[in-house]
């Protein structure tokens, strides 16, 4: 067992794991934080997408060993975000969500994508959320609601 310590949504936590545990299973299990969601465990899918330092991460291949002194932000945090707040408003305005497994996980790859390109073309949304996977929308509504708030946010 090892002892991390990293920041969560702004509060430091400190857990005690094995140094192979996951980070999707850390929030989940240690830190009660379920609204990061395990598709394929394999780093394929993005519905575990969560933020580490600035940068889109799938969590469920981050382990403890890595997490030392990380600042994470997961769904639970994007209310209290400028661009997540605009971005889950702009998802629910633009029809995004149908049974809405996969959201959390495009909603954090949305988050760095803003953050680093306030106002992306349609081709630049595509390419920052095609780590994600949706197999109800068709996508359409997804990128829709991204377009939105980066003009929301723009203005
Ligand atoms: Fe992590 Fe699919 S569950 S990428």
């Amino acid at each position: 067992m090892i002892k991390v310590k990293f920041v969560v949504n702004g509060k430091n936590v400190a857990v005690e794991s094995s140094p192979t545990k996951t980070l999707l299973d850390i929030l989940r299990e240690d830190l009660g934080l379920t609204g990061t969601k395990e598709g394929c465990g394999k780093g394929e899918c993005g519905a575990c997408t969560v933020i580490m330092d600035g940068k889109a991460v799938t969590s469920c291949i981050v382990i403890a060993a890595q997490l030392e002194g990380k600042n994470i932000l997961t769904v639970e945090g994007l209310s209290a975000d400028r661009i997540g707040k605009a971005l889950q408003d702009a998802f629910v305005d633009s029809g995004a969500v149908q049974c809405g497994y996969c959201i959390p996980g495009f909603l954090m790859s949305a988050r760095a994508l803003l953050e680093e390109n306030p106002d992306p073309t349609l081709d630049e949304i595509k390419e920052g959320l095609s780590g994600n996977i949706c197999r109800c929308t068709g996508y359409v509504k997804i990128f829709d609601g991204v377009r939105l708030a980066a003009a929301r946010l723009g203005k």
